[in-house]
């Protein structure tokens, strides 16, 4: 039987903060309340982890395994990417550095990766079969590719090139505001951009998430797409919940 220390607890890590709980499998929500930090400055592994470490203090009855979001390429623990966070992450067992300062089983995966467990298994692409796309809209653009329920991870279509572009440097939800867009405007560059998608991977469902999707009775409706598009349901747990998942389902 599992008991409550087993219960995994999932970590969000972010630009402004890390937020973290334990998380209720059954369900898809927290377990007890989630705890917030500041993200440190400059937030790089080792000042990432002291914060892992007050966070994880904050739950004394929790020892199941522990998930935690990076907005890079992570490959079996190792982060390869690290376009919108400090460098010092490339080359990083962050596997490896987590469980040491911890103490804790913890699992590194893509933040887009994770949102994207969380919408397939409980959020807006429950129960649907086929290819999902879920992107999120934030500082960069994330994507997760989920095909029949599995992942496919790192999938980084927020740097397709597109027009000459960067994808996430003309379409993510930070070029909106940088550039003062209209929603009318930026719907143009997301129907540019998630037609490109169309072209590339015949999806059958879009999930667009990211803090912006609360919004997106403001955007959706102005999009030009032959595919299904919906916003996230699990808005801001989603990492959370994501990460204690794929902690939980990882056998690596
Ligand atoms: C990163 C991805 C990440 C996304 C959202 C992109 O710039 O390359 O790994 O998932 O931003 O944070």
């Amino acid at each position: 039987m599992t008991s409550n220390r087993d219960v995994p607890f999932g970590i969000d890590f972010g630009g402004t903060g890390i937020k973290g709980a334990p998380v209720d499998l059954a369900s898809g929500d927290f377990a007890a309340e989630r705890v917030r930090f500041k993200t440190p400055s400059p937030s790089t592994p080792e000042r990432v982890a002291e914060v892992f470490v007050e966070l994880l203090a904050a739950f004394p009855d929790s020892a199941g395994p522990v998930g935690v979001t990076v907005p890079g390429v992570v490959r079996h623990g190792v982060v390869h990417s690290a376009a919108n966070i400090d460098k010092s992450w490339i080359g990083t067992d962050a596997d490896a550095l987590f469980t040491e300062a911890t103490g804790r089983d913890v699992h590194v995966v893509n933040d887009a990766d994770a949102a994207g467990l969380a919408e397939v298994r409980y959020g807006a692409a429950a129960g649907r079969g086929g290819l999902v796309i879920v992107t999120t809209l934030g500082t960069g653009i994330g994507s997760a590719l989920v095909h029949e329920g599995v992942l496919v991870p790192n999938a980084e279509l927020g740097h397709l090139e597109i027009d000459g572009y960067d994808a996430e440097s003309r379409a993510a939800n930070s070029a909106r505001e940088a550039e003062d867009l209209s929603m009318a405007e930026w719907a143009q560059r997301l129907t540019r951009y998630y037609r490109t998608l169309e072209r590339l991977f015949s999806p059958d469902l879009i999930v667009v998430g990211g803090g912006i999707s609360k919004r997106a009775d403001e955007f959706l409706p102005l999009l030009d797409l032959d595919t299904e598009i919906v916003p996230a349901t699990l808005r801001n747990k989603a990492g959370v919940v994501g990460a204690a998942l794929y902690a939980a389902d990882d056998r690596g």
